[in-house]
């Protein structure tokens, strides 16, 4: 596996591939690598002939008072778990290498898709990952780039920009990989102590007991969001920021579950952040 930083070396390298006719697979990461990510690029592997893995902490997509300063960060264990995984390269650029002195153009989506659920407390978050994808995809070119359904309206915004830009690419979302006890893994998990680790199943639980519910024929979304905002009230470390079922295409809320849908929660445990959710009523694998 080649590791690069430099975008003019990573462009020599796939110029290359594509002369020879070889198909490219981009995933963009944060890094701080896990079965997720890992699951990300086994896909890739599977259904490209070259992959290449970013590992970019990206300053602009979180706000003033969050983790950019103490974001996991292991960069020889990624290399290792990366090179295991089957990428061809890793692309780890620098922030000067992104961002020089000077930069001052965002991609962001203007539309309801980057407005409620997680955009309504991180303000700027999303225009932050619209920004550095726009900059991979024409860095990188691929043909396909593969997201997790863990961050679910952040897939959705990114397919708004391939679309909105014509951007020649395939967005790929995969399913969401868990803990054993149902946690979704996240690099943020490590910032969690023992109780608030347990407390944390919670996510999980709530939603699969909304997915049960549904199952039995419970529509009403009001009453399904009740049960769930009930299960986190009884966990006192957990502290709710949103619970929210909307439709998977334009993410408008729901009154009924009459079309497919997804559940979609955000919580504070401590001064951790977790997501998580689960999309019902689907032809979608999960
Ligand atoms: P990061 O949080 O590192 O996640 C990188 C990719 O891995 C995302 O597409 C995310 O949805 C996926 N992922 C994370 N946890 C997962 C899990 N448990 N199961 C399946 N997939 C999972 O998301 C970002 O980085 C950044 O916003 C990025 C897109 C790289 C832009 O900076």
């Amino acid at each position: 596996m080649i590791t690069t930083g430099s975008i003019t070396e990573i462009r020599g390298y796939l110029k290359k591939e594509r002369e020879n006719g070889r198909t490219v697979g981009l995933v963009p990461t944060m890094g701080y690598l896990h079965e997720g990510h890992l699951s990300l690029m086994r896909r890739a592997r599977e259904e490209c002939d070259y992959v290449v893995i970013s590992i970019f902490v990206n300053p602009k997509q979180f706000g003033p008072a969050e983790d950019f300063d103490r974001y996991p960060r292991d960069p020889e264990r990624d290399k290792a778990m990366a090179e295991e995984a089957g990428a061809d390269v890793m692309f780890a650029p620098g922030v000067e290498d992104m961002y020089p002195a000077g930069f001052s153009t965002y991609v962001y989506v203007k539309g309801p898709v980057a407005r409620g659920l997680c955009a309504a407390s991180r303000p700027n978050h999303f225009r932050g990952v619209t920004t550095v994808c726009a900059k991979l995809f024409d860095i990188v070119q691929p043909d396909k780039a593969y997201f997790g359904q863990k961050d679910f309206q952040q897939t959705i915004v990114v397919k708004k920009v391939v679309k909105d830009l014509d951007i020649p690419l395939e967005i790929v979302m995969c399913p969401i990989v868990r803990e054993p006890d149902g946690l979704a893994m996240s690099s943020r998990n490590v910032y969690l102590n023992a109780e608030e680790r347990k407390a944390a199943t919670v996510l999980y639980r709530s939603l699969k007991e909304a997915e049960q519910s549904i199952a039995n024929g419970l529509m009403d979304t009001k009453e399904i969001l009740d049960d769930i905002e009930a299960a986190i009230a009884d966990e006192p470390l957990v502290e709710l920021e949103y619970a929210s079922i909307c439709d998977t295409t334009n993410l408008n809320e729901l009154d009924s579950i009459d079309r497919e849908a997804v559940i979609a929660l955000a919580v504070k445990i401590g001064k951790t952040r977790l997501i998580d959710n689960v999309i019902v009523n689907s032809e979608i694998e999960k």
